[in-house]
């Protein structure tokens, strides 16, 4: 791992993943009303396998549908990589989705995955470069939400974004435009961005996928005050918070929370923070945008839209409902 670039020189060092940052945030979102935990610290080792593994639940639509979408449309957005051009994931995690672009696309030169987890980027870095001896593989370990600066050597290739999976949904839409806008400074005008968004918004459909049957969601969720209790010495009491997931329609958005099942009091080193019975820490917002609404946001932030594709999935839980997913071919103005 000597070619992981652990810092770079634009991160400020409080801004770099981890524990002190991880507790960081979590004083300061558990002593907020409502409570608050980020969504970018479910991804340690053990929370990206959980998510990987949520990628591969009958309930959890969005991960089939993209992957069947992108299947269809890979050649098509291959004509918008110039050659020799680099390819900038913004978390990147397993790094499968990528693949239907590396392999769609023999003309880039380079694939640098940018992710917040250190045993993801390691792992896929490696599996990258055995399927693509030829692609020059440059990890980073940022969070792609603070600022990033790329390797210099890369500065004279053209640039193309990839942001997959519906991570942008993690954003308010204020975030998402500056985070947008933010990518279209850092690629250049005339770089391209592909960007995948889930679209569903039957209830029916997002109960299920962010409240699994086999109890995977709630695991991924109840992780984070796992993390709190080895990396900030946190006494949480596991059997005393349960996962929640609620579709909120007039926000566009699953929420996820953890509600205390008591009156209780927790200690997060020398903190003592008090629960009242069914309160929630909210974890996670999972917005979806629907194509008009993204596609306006986008070209705020400095994107035109050269085109919008929408998939429905394959392979839906209950016949009449299915989730439905979006990839934006975007190029810099
Ligand atoms: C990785 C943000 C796209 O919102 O669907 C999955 C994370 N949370 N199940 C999503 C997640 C609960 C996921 N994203």
């Amino acid at each position: 791992m000597t070619d992981l670039i652990q810092c770079m020189a634009s991160t400020a060092e409080d801004e770099l993943p981890g524990p002190d940052l991880l507790c960081r945030d979590a004083l300061a979102g558990l002593s907020r009303t409502p409570k608050t935990l980020p969504s970018k610290h479910f991804y340690d080792a053990h929370g990206s396998d959980l998510f990987e593994e949520i990628c591969l639940l009958d309930e959890y639509y969005v991960t089939r549908t993209e992957e069947a979408q992108l299947r269809k449309i890979a050649t098509t957005l291959s004509r918008a990589i110039p050659p020799g051009a680099a390819l900038v994931e913004f978390g990147s995690g397993a790094s499968v989705k990528t693949r239907r672009i590396l392999d769609a696309s023999p003309q880039l030169s380079a694939y640098l995955p940018i992710d917040i987890s250190e045993a993801a980027l390691a792992h896929a870095a490696a599996r990258i470069r055995a399927s693509y001896p030829a692609l020059e593989v440059a990890p980073i370990r940022a969070d792609f939400t603070a600022d990033i600066t790329l390797p210099e050597r890369f500065g004279a290739r053209p640039l193309v974004g990839f942001f997959p999976g519906s991570t942008i949904g993690n954003f308010t839409p204020d975030e998402a435009e500056t985070f947008l806008a933010n990518v279209r400074r850092l690629l250049g005008a005339g770089a391209c961005l592909m960007l995948g968004a889930d679209s569903t918004n039957d209830p029916a459909v997002l109960g299920p996928a962010y409240d699994d049957r086999s109890g995977v969601t709630a695991a991924f969720n109840l992780n984070l005050l796992t993390r709190l209790n080895r990396e900030c010495g946190a006494d949480f009491d596991l059997g005393r918070f349960e996962h929640r997931a609620v579709w909120n329609a007039g926000e566009s958005r699953i929420e996820m929370h953890l509600v205390s099942l008591a009156r209780q009091e927790v200690r997060i080193a020398d903190t003592r923070v008090p629960f009242a019975p069914h309160e929630t820490i909210h974890t996670e917002n999972s917005y979806k945008y629907q194509p008009d609404f993204l596609s306006a946001l986008a070209s705020r932030a400095g994107w035109a839209v050269r085109q919008v594709w929408q998939e429905s999935d394959p392979a839906p839980l209950s016949p009449g409902h299915a989730g439905t997913f979006c990839t934006y071919l975007l190029e810099g103005r």
